[in-house]
């Protein structure tokens, strides 16, 4: 076990207990303050129940079997090789970051909590060889741990990418689910926003947890399929919630300006524990979301 991950992560909490204090824990940061949450638990550094200290095998699973949909790394482009740029919001300790650029991918893994940021470095540094290059003929991309609010501006012009920077491939990972729902509609606007107007460009949520009861709060908070599909199809505008906290979908309204379109949906061959049930069966689903 290296520095960066040597503090006990209280694993002995079964899934309710963490919950539990999850709650207690964001009871005090509700609102304005919210993310200051989760940079609170990054700086104590002892609760961080979502680090798995891996990437998700649920990416990895996309990137190589589903390469038909997603695309590689890498495009062509009149005689000039061109490497995509990926964007991991709140990459906690970074371990998705690694994975795509070992498969080829200029990346940007983004934390609103500084501590996150100082893991997320010294976790690079320390397991660089655990994450060899996928492909050869691709090689690897570079990568880039930047310090800002998902939901401001000022982050894009640290990333290293032109100041107007697009992306051609976003991973959500817990990020999603670990908003307050009240932050949806911006979450939406922030993505269609950062994604690129192409056909090559994919924004992959990892929808977790799909089976959760709303009612039950968060974080995380209960994100089904259809929560994404509503929100992604209104970026920016008021979504209806029931009195339980459960999305309201109407399938027949027309989508909003900036609407992205689900291009896939499927349960990934593997993904982290947390998204199977008690028979080891995936309840995660990956999405694929693009530009229309
Ligand atoms: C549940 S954790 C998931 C981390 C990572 N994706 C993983 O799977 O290990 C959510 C992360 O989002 C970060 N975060 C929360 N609000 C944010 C914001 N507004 N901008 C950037 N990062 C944020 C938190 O610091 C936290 O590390």
């Amino acid at each position: 076990m290296s520095k960066s991950d040597s503090k006990p992560l209280r694993r002995d909490l079964s899934v309710e207990e963490t919950r539990a204090e999850l709650q207690r824990h964001f009871a005090n940061h509700k609102g304005s303050n919210y993310a200051d949450g989760w940079a609170a638990l990054w700086a104590k550094g002892d609760f961080l129940p979502w680090d798995r200290l891996a990437p998700s095998p649920a990416l990895a699973d996309t990137l190589i079997n589903h390469a038909d949909v997603v695309g590689h790394a890498i495009v062509d482009h009149d005689g000039e090789t061109l490497r995509k740029h990926a964007l991991v919001p709140g990459c906690g300790r970074g371990v998705d970051v690694l994975l795509l650029q070992s498969f080829g991918y200029d990346v940007v893994g983004l934390e609103y909590s500084p501590d996150a940021i100082k893991a997320c470095e010294d976790f690079a540094k320390e397991h660089a060889e655990d994450y060899p290059v996928h492909d050869e003929k691709i090689g690897k991309g570079s990568i880039r741990f930047v310090q800002g609010d998902f939901y401001a501006g000022d982050w894009l012009e640290k990333t290293g990418f032109e100041k107007d920077a697009k992306f051609d491939l976003i991973y959500d990972y817990t990020f999603f689910c670990a908003m307050e729902p009240r932050l949806r509609p911006a979450w939406a606007k922030r993505m269609s926003e950062l994604l690129r107007h192409s056909p090559q460009a994919n924004l992959i949520c990892l929808e977790f947890p799909t089976n959760k009861p709303a009612a039950a709060g968060g974080p995380p908070f209960a994100s089904p399929p259809k929560a994404y599909m509503e929100h992604l199809s209104h970026p920016g505008q008021e979504v209806k919630y029931d009195a339980e906290g459960n999305v309201r979908i109407n399938p027949l309204a027309p989508s909003s300006p900036g609407a992205l379109e689900r291009v896939g949906h499927w349960h990934p061959a593997d993904t982290h524990t947390i998204g199977k049930n008690a028979d080891g069966k995936v309840e995660d689903y990956i999405a694929i979301w693009r530009h229309h």
